[in-house]
């Protein structure tokens, strides 16, 4: 990956040794940087020779050589050691690009339209009322460019949204651009390539600026940047001498949608020489932003048009009304391809689902009207899609505009599809085994997973909300770490957290904050930490926790302060959506008090502060001790009343003295099988944790089931009546209120999936892995793969009668701790490839990168070094 316009200094560099040899590792390495990529290959590193350093990780080195200043394009290369001292070529040279570091780099000023009053900075805090915009103005100004340009960058940034356009065309392939951060603080800006889009001579920059999230008028910050072929540099940047008129788009709302009048659009206003109309270009002005504002570079994916759905099946439920089925609820728009008279209009409304009668059904979607119109400018075919909006469907009615354009020949359809948007990371793990059940609930949840992340992850994209609810947020980290190359986004939001947070230390319920309190529920501001940690656990990056160290620090003072006898009283949410009720709200908040020390413990202690661990270990005794005497009832030997919950909170966070925990669990082991059927009757907070500590206390076989049950409540029952994602509530409701088809928060069980059933678990990055794979019920095979920046892991086993195979890989510079199951089987032989290594109970052979071998009953341990192994383990008679 090649980054260009970033402002992390020093920036990082990773790399990837290409081997499948047995034992591969990195024992040193030697990097050399250069200004040019000819001085690189000619072996005049002028920027950074290292010299050969011992080091056996080739993630997140640290680049050490000169300063770097803003704009400036380095070269590198890599070559590296190996564990028998033989030394590589040169990698293939990368580079990477430095933004704009300093405020003073920046000639660019905040423009809007003349009559737009000056800016109130900050996210908008009340969108459920706000009315849609009807201001989407587009600015535009012309160049000359003396000579042909040999590069040119445009760093540029918008409050709300905008698109850019350079001699008529855009600029980029994102949209829905900037990034959601809390606006008061902090905007963050791209870096694009224009140098193909210039040209000697005359040159027009246009742009459409919309409202998004940001309160106030729509502003536009843009600095073009120009290398001429002779040396000579110009700046182009925004100021009060670009003008703006309206434009086609007559109103942009993120809830309600964009109406589009077609008929305003001007040919060629994105391009040279294009004559205005008087009066219709009007002045732009410049407006102050305060001081505090910080511009930073956009670091992460953007948010892109990452796949288009052709619809499953067009119904027509009465005359002049068509609704397409896409088959998968999701996020996005449609691109409409029509052709028709002039000012026919198109309605466009989205929803999750349908009416019996077959038209849509949008009363789950609250106050937001997700509903685009597009009114024809007429003769030849036109095609349409919004650009400052996006709904979160399945279904699409269309509807006209007058009602019978279509019988009267007025209009036709040539075209409808789903533009499905989000944020686009990688894809980067895949998981699938033989229960046919699993796999649907892992596709659901993937799905649920990509609707719901716009830049911030989200609750849902369908109705009147669509925030960064803190607790979603959390629930879904670890399985968006799995599933896709989301740690750049994951960053990001730490650092959208940490500018949500307060003085006094406390952190809000949604960030940036939008909806709920502040101080937030403590098992929703629990995400500051535990986000942080599942990053950690996946990348094993101190830099990042070292960021996040005081923040972190200061939220569990805040927490003390409050609660300084251990017991927290203040909660909203409870365990949210739960199925059975009556799960004491000071419990759930105790236990997420007790949740933060414990991780405060780990993260101090991976920071080697002893002093900060000890300091969380007292509070997170004094506060278990406080739940266990003010939650535990002797009585029935569980806390509380006994919910699923109760129980499980107090198990998953170790606040049950030793001399109960059997009480407990056979209580919670009950309550699962006796009443409730073998199903939870946990809610969002419960059912994150339920899974686990069944695993965890020796019920996996308890969890598989719940895990598989086709009734409610379950995921299964989803899928039994119709979801491609994941819904809100485990109950099925259609009518008005609160029950989002599309909530990614309970998909965090594909989590489950790679760390459970297929075993995998990074502990401080996937330098150092474990494998521990849960045999479960009816399965009979399992297979997770997870791109690494190491290179790709690997698991998959297959169970037969007497036998299970296993098949792992470990990439280069990784070494895993392998968990071999050992099943039923009285005396387990273990083959690896040819080579028997295990009979009759002890290590009979050993090859070189597989160390160790110790049975505990249930598994035989190894340490293995990377490289593909294919394991057998043989029951007697096998
Ligand atoms: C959201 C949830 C969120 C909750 C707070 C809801 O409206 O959709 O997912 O966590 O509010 O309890």
């Amino acid at each position: 990956m090649n980054p260009l316009g970033i402002d992390r200094h020093p920036p990082r560099l990773s790399w990837q040794l290409q081997t499948t040899r047995r034992g591969a590792c990195q024992t040193a390495y030697h990097l050399q940087s250069a200004r040019t990529l000819e001085q690189l290959l000619n072996d005049q590193p002028d920027l950074w020779d290292s010299g050969w350093l011992m080091g056996d990780d080739p993630t997140g080195v640290p680049y050490g050589g000169a300063l770097l200043v803003s704009r400036q394009r380095v070269y590198w290369r890599v070559r590296v050691r190996d564990e028998r001292g033989r030394t590589s070529a040169w990698s293939e040279p990368a580079w990477f690009e430095m933004g704009l570091l300093l405020p003073t780099d920046w000639q660019a000023r905040w423009i809007a339209p003349s009559t737009a009053r000056e800016p109130v900075v900050g996210v908008c805090r009340d969108p459920v009322q706000r009315p849609p915009a009807t201001l989407c103005p587009r600015l535009r100004h012309e160049f000359e460019l003396p000579a042909p340009v040999r590069s040119a960058r445009a760093y540029a940034t918008g409050l709300g949204y905008y698109e850019l356009y350079l001699n008529g065309r855009k600029v980029g392939d994102a949209v829905l651009e900037p990034s959601f951060t809390r606006f008061e603080r902090r905007v963050e800006y791209a870096t694009y390539d224009i140098t193909p889009l210039l040209r000697e001579g005359r040159n027009a920059i246009g742009a459409l600026i919309g409202q998004g999230w940001w309160q106030g008028p729509p502003c536009l910050l843009v600095q073009l940047e120009i290398e001429l072929i002779d040396g000579r540099r110009l700046v182009v940047a925004t100021d009060e001498s670009w003008r703006w008129s309206e434009s086609p788009v007559l109103e942009n709302s993120l809830y309600g949608g964009e109406v589009y009048d077609a008929r305003r659009e001007q040919r060629g206003w994105a391009s040279p020489h294009f004559r205005m109309q008087r009066g219709e270009w009007r002045r732009t002005r410049c407006v102050r932003m305060p001081r505090e504002l910080q511009l930073s570079a956009r670091m992460h994916e953007p948010i892109r048009v990452v796949e288009t759905l052709l619809p499953v099946q067009v119904s027509q439920p009465s005359a002049g009304v068509r609704v397409y089925d896409f088959g998968q609820n999701f996020s996005g728009w449609c691109r409409l391809r029509v052709q028709g008279s002039r000012g026919v209009r198109v309605i466009l409304r989205h929803a999750e689902l349908r009416h019996p009668d077959g038209t849509v059904n949008p009363q789950n979607l609250r106050t937001a009207k997700a509903t685009d119109i597009y009114i024809l400018r007429g003769g030849a075919p036109e095609q349409y899609e919004p650009r400052f909006t996006y709904h979160g469907f399945r279904y699409v009615q269309l509807e006209t505009d007058p009602p019978d354009a279509l019988e009267r020949g007025l209009l036709t359809i040539r075209g409808l599809e789903g533009r499905v948007v989000h944020t686009d990371f990688a894809r980067r793990g895949h998981f699938a085994c033989s229960n046919p059940l699993l796999n649907q609930i892992q596709q659901n949840a993937v799905w649920g997973y990509r609707s719901n992340f716009h830049s911030i992850p989200t609750d849902c994209p369908q109705r009147d909300e669509r925030q960064g609810w803190l607790g979603d947020a959390h629930m879904t980290a670890r399985m968006g770490l799995f599933n896709f190359e989301a740690e750049q986004a994951y960053r990001k939001f730490l650092r959208d957290i940490a500018d949500e947070q307060g003085r006094d230390g406390s952190i809000p319920d949604t960030v940036p904050f939008v909806f709920g309190s502040r101080p937030g529920d403590p098992m929703w501001s629990l995400a500051y930490p535990l986000i942080l940690w599942t990053l950690y656990e996946h990348t094993g990056d101190l830099e990042l926790l070292r960021e996040h160290y005081a923040g972190v620090r200061r939220y569990l003072r805040a927490l003390v302060r409050e609660a300084p006898d251990g017991i927290l009283s203040r909660c909203y949410y409870g365990d949210w959506v739960a199925v059975e009720e009556g799960t004491p709200k000071p419990l759930v908040a105790t236990a997420g008090y007790a949740l933060t020390a414990r991780l405060l413990m780990r993260i101090a202690h991976a920071l080697g502060d002893s002093r900060e661990e000890d300091h969380a270990r007292r509070v997170f005794r004094r506060v278990a001790r406080a739940f266990h005497q003010a939650f535990f009832n002797p009585a029935l030997g569980q806390y509380d009343e006994g919910t699923q919950a109760s129980n499980v909170l107090a198990l998953a966070g170790e606040l049950t003295p030793p001399e109960h925990r059997a009480t407990v669990l056979k209580g919670l082991v009950n309550s699962i099988r006796e009443r409730y059927g073998g199903h939870l009757a946990t809610g969002f907070i419960g059912t994150r944790f339920l899974l686990d500590t069944l695993v965890q206390y020796g019920q996996g076989e308890l969890a598989y089931t719940v895990a598989t049950q086709r009734t409610y409540p379950s995921w299964g029952f989803m899928i039994e009546n119709g979801a491609t994602t994941v819904w809100e509530l485990w109950r099925l409701e259609t009518g008005p209120g609160m029950n989002s088809h599309n909530h990614p928060a309970f998909g965090f069980i594909s989590g489950w999936f790679y760390e459970t059933l297929a075993g995998l678990r990074p502990q401080a990055g996937w330098r150092r892995f474990t494998v521990r794979p849960y045999i479960l019920g009816d399965l009979r095979w399992v297979s997770a793969r997870v791109h690494t920046p190491l290179g790709q892991v690997f698991c998959r086993w297959e169970r037969q009668p007497s036998q299970l195979n296993l098949m792992l890989t470990v990439p280069p510079c990784a070494c895993a701790t392998l968990y071999l199951p050992t099943l039923e089987f009285q005396q387990p032989t273990v083959i690896e490839g040819d080579m028997v290594l295990w009979k009759e109970g002890r290590l009979c052979r050993s090859r070189p990168t597989i160390r160790g071998g110790e049975h505990d009953g249930h598994s035989i341990r190894f340490e293995i070094e990377s490289g593909a192994y294919a394991f057998q383990v043989l029951g007697q008679g096998a």
